[in-house]
C-alpha cells in the first residue's frame, strides 16, 4: 500500500512573503496585509501563519493569533488564491489551525467576517461556528463585521487530512 500523500500545509516563514502578498492581492480589494505587516506577523511570537503549498504552488494562506491568558485562538485572515478556490483549500486550512489551538490549549476559536461575505459565512458556519456578535461599520468602506466563535472540544478526534497535520 502505497504511503498517504504529504499534507501540503505548512507554517509559513519570511521566504513566503512574496507568495503571501500575492494571493492577499488577488483576495482583497481594500484592508489588504502589506508585506511589511506580514514581516512582522511571520516573526511574531503570538502568530502562526499556515499556508497550503501543492507541487510548490502557495493556494491559500490562514493566521491564527494567541493571546496571553486568553483561552481564545483568533482568525487574523484566511484567504484561498481565486485560481484554486472550491478545491478545500480553506477547508484544510481551517481543521489544521483548529487543531493547532487545540494544541496551544485553546478552548474557543473567533474571527470577524464582513457581513457581506457569503462564501467565507458558510465556510465558517458549516463547520460550526456561531455568531455572537458584531461591530457595527468596522470594514475601510464601513460594512459591518459579524463576529463568529466556535467551541473546540479538545475530545474531538481530528479526522483524514487533519490527522496527518498533527505536527504543524
Ligand atoms: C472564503 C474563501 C477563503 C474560501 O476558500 P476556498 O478554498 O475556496 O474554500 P473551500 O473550497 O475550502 O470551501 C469550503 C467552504 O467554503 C464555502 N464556500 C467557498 N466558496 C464559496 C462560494 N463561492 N460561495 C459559497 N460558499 C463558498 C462553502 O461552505 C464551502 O464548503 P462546501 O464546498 O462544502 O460547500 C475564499 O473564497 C477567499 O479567499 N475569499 C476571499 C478572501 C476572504 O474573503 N477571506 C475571508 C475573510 S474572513
Amino acid at each position: 500500500m502505497s504511503p498517504p500523500a504529504a499534507s501540503p500545509i505548512r507554517r509559513a516563514t519570511p521566504d513566503d512573503i512574496t507568495a503571501l502578498v500575492a494571493i492577499e492581492h488577488a483576495c482583497f480589494a481594500g484592508d489588504r496585509l502589506d508585506r511589511r505587516r506580514f514581516r512582522y506577523l511571520l516573526t511574531a511570537a503570538n502568530a502562526v501563519t499556515l499556508i497550503d503549498e501543492h507541487n510548490g504552488v502557495p493556494r491559500g494562506y490562514l493566521m491564527l493569533l494567541f493571546r496571553t491568558n486568553s483561552s481564545a485562538a483568533r482568525i487574523y485572515s484566511i484567504a484561498t488564491h481565486p485560481g484554486h478556490a472550491r478545491s478545500g483549500v480553506a477547508a484544510s486550512l481551517l481543521g489544521a489551525a483548529e487543531a493547532l489551538a487545540r494544541r496551544h490549549g485553546c478552548r474557543r476559536q473567533r474571527l470577524e467576517i464582513r457581513a457581506d461575505n457569503q462564501a467565507s459565512l458558510s465556510l465558517f458556519q458549516r463547520r460550526g461556528y456561531q455568531a455572537f456578535g458584531a461591530y457595527p461599520a468596522y470594514y475601510h468602506d464601513g460594512m459591518d463585521a459579524v463576529r463568529l466563535e466556535k467551541t473546540l472540544l479538545m475530545c474531538d478526534r481530528p479526522a483524514g487530512k487533519e490527522r496527518r497535520q498533527r505536527a504543524l
